[in-house]
């Protein structure tokens, strides 16, 4: 059983595609043991309680420095036996220790095709800003490793979304959770809980 902490900041949608996703069978050999939020009273918090989850806030304003934020996620993680670590929506940039405690064992979701529109500034509904701003017609969302380069790691999975006329940036962000989001983070999920795959390189590659 691949033992899963998630990391989450905000609504928690994607925590909960994914705990769904291990409750109803489609991803059997994996489980959400617990859930480190990075406020208090965020609504992925409440979703963990509902389904029985070990749910906790470990907050960077509550350490003097980085390091020993870090280690407090590290040091919790480690007491649940965590074997992937899943940014559902985190809004804090991991830092070396944790990337080198969990690597490769870190993933990601990003709400663009990545290379496109990721990286440093880009995140939350901006993403989709830049996307209706730029013009591309089509969009996605990229489920990835996690190394030192912001949205830079191995590509496990994308979804294209098509965008529409009259789409807005709000309209198109929906769209691409539903149509993308919440059916490749489980997905890759399933794959890494499966041996499936591996990091050559830069790259994922497919386990025959
Ligand atoms: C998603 O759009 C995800 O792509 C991004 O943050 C958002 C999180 O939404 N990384 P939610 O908290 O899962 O609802």
């Amino acid at each position: 059983m691949l033992k899963i902490g998630a990391l989450v900041s905000g609504g928690g949608t994607n925590l909960e595609a994914i705990i769904n996703s291990t409750e109803n069978g489609s991803v059997p050999n994996a489980k959400v043991v617990t859930v480190i939020s990075s406020k208090e009273g965020t609504y992925a918090l409440e979703r963990a309680k509902k389904h029985n989850i070990n749910g906790v806030c470990i907050k960077k304003t509550d350490f003097s420095d980085f390091d020993q934020y870090m280690q407090a996620m590290i040091d919790h993680l480690e007491s649940f036996e965590v074997d992937l670590v899943v940014l559902a929506g985190f809004m804090t940039v991991i830092g070396e220790k944790f990337l080198e405690k969990y690597k490769d064992r870190i993933i990601n979701i990003h709400p663009s095709l990545i290379p496109s529109f990721c990286g440093n500034g880009f995140y939350g509904i901006k993403v989709h800003e830049a996307a209706l701003e730029k013009g591309v017609k089509v969009t996605g969302a990229t489920v990835h490793f996690v190394n030192e380069e912001t949205d830079g790691g191995p590509i496990i999975l994308q979804k294209v979304v098509y965008i529409e006329e009259n789409d807005t940036a709000q309209s198109l962000q929906q769209r691409v959770m539903e149509e993308a989001e919440w059916k490749i983070f489980p997905e890759a999920i399933k794959l890494i809980s499966e041996g499936k795959i591996e990091v050559v390189g830069n790259k994922v590659r497919r386990k025959n």
